[in-house]
């Protein structure tokens, strides 16, 4: 039963499908069992934009920052991109990896939805002689009042995630990416997450986070007219914005591991957690009135002319001027990493956020919510990223970041 409650509640399309070469097809005729829908679901790799952006969260999530070992120049990097992305190609539709004897963590598995996105951060530029072409939109993040940034844990020279609905499938693509980088580039710092796995709900719903709190509701749509324009850098990047023409199809990725504060959180009536996101808790509903996904009515009062949802209310703070909604596309995963000196959960949300600029996208929210946030006593930023993420792959013999490094 459990099987067949998974299976139905996976997305009914496949556009992947079982992949040529991958135990689903090949289950016809060595008549062994087929995949259910959940393993076979595949990503396509190649395309405008890289995936792992736009498409649904994944169960799992693996997140690794690398540095350039020394010598390794843009010659050293590009072979190193090439590799990657021909591995990360063959995963995406359940092949094995070229380059390497494989490991075989994934071998009885499909692709479950796996996606593997790769970014560049600052540093990488100077290492490999492309100071020139460093875009002003990976210019240092501004410090923010209460960080308690880990340096070890944050930036990096570049940066992969890599997700799937299934762990022994996500291991498997970090780490065959990252024994394809022996000899030029080496671990920086590796954090992993987790979301709902699908099946787990009645229907497919918006997540939970380690708070309790239904998160994602806000997010821009692809449906959107303005989705594009928040999340990618144009086909046809605009030079007097400073969009390098390399960028053309990309996206910036913040990325926080923020950490929460759960013994104190859990002290609070739900009630006073609710005013603080400005939400209800179970139906993720704005407390301004109707369900989820109702339009949040930021100057609803009280019958006794409070502002319903209070002045420091996550949402409210959060909430991009100009009534756009938010610029940025928020696709961060719980972690646990077990506990901490004082016995309290070390855990968290890692926050990842996609959007075309920044300096218009985490940069001004982040500034408000750092001042005027009534989350943030039951939060603490503990390391940070900002990665350019180039346009994807569109040709199946080109690579990723193959416009920067030709
Ligand atoms: C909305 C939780 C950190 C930006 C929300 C919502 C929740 C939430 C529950 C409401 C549902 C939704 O629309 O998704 C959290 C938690 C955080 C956190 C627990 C830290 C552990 C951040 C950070 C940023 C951010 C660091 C950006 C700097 C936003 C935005 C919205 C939002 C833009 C949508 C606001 C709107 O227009 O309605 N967050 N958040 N959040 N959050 Fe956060």
């Amino acid at each position: 039963a459990l099987a067949a409650t998974s299976a139905a509640s996976t997305p009914a399309s496949t556009p992947g499908g079982a992949a040529p070469g991958n135990p689903a097809s090949d289950s016809a005729a060595g008549g062994a069992p087929a995949l259910t829908s959940l393993g076979a679901h595949a990503y396509p790799f190649h395309g405008a934009h890289q995936a792992g952006i736009v498409q649904p969260m994944q169960a799992r999530m693996l997140s690794t920052a690398f540095d350039l070992t020394a010598g390794t120049g843009r010659p050293g990097l590009t072979s190193l991109m090439k590799r990657w992305s021909a591995a990360a190609a063959a995963m995406a539709e359940g092949r094995t990896p070229p380059g390497l004897t494989d490991d075989d963590t994934a071998l009885d598995a499909g692709p479950s939805s796996l996606t593997v996105t790769f970014g560049f951060g600052a540093p990488v530029f100077a290492k490999a002689g492309l100071a020139a072409r460093l875009p002003a939109a990976l210019a240092p993040l501004p410090p923010f009042p209460e960080d308690a940034l880990d340096r070890r844990r944050s930036d990096g020279d570049l940066w992969v995630q890599v997700c799937a609905d299934d762990a022994l499938v996500a291991f498997h693509a970090m780490r065959t990416l990252q024994r394809l980088a022996a000899g030029a580039a080496t671990v920086r710092w590796q954090m992993s997450g987790f979301s709902r796995s699908p099946g787990a709900t009645a229907q497919p719903r918006t997540g939970r986070n380690l708070m309790g709190q239904i998160d994602g509701t806000n997010n821009p749509k692809p449906t959107d007219s303005t989705f594009d324009a928040r999340v990618f850098v144009p086909a046809e990047p605009d030079a007097g914005k400073g969009q390098p023409a390399w960028m053309a199809g990309g996206s910036y990725a913040v990325f926080r591991r923020i950490r929460m504060l759960l013994d104190h959180w859990d002290q609070q009536t739900t009630d006073r957690q609710e005013q603080v996101i400005g939400r209800h808790k179970a139906s993720g509903a704005p407390l301004s009135g109707g369900a989820e996904t109702t339009p949040v009515d930021l100057a609803k009062l009280t019958p006794d002319g409070a502002l319903a949802i209070p002045g420091d209310a996550h949402i409210r703070v959060a909430t991009p001027d100009a009534n756009q909604g938010a610029a940025m596309l928020r696709r961060g995963y719980s972690y646990h990493d077990g506990l901490r000196a004082d016995g309290s959960p070390d855990a968290g949300l890692l926050f990842v956020a996609f959007q075309s600029d920044p300096l218009t996208g985490f940069v001004p929210v982040q500034r408000k919510l750092a001042r005027a946030d009534a989350l943030s006593v039951f939060i603490a930023h503990e390391s940070s990223g900002l990665y350019a993420v180039p346009g994807g792959a569109a040709d199946p013999s080109g690579y990723v970041g193959q416009a920067l490094l030709e």
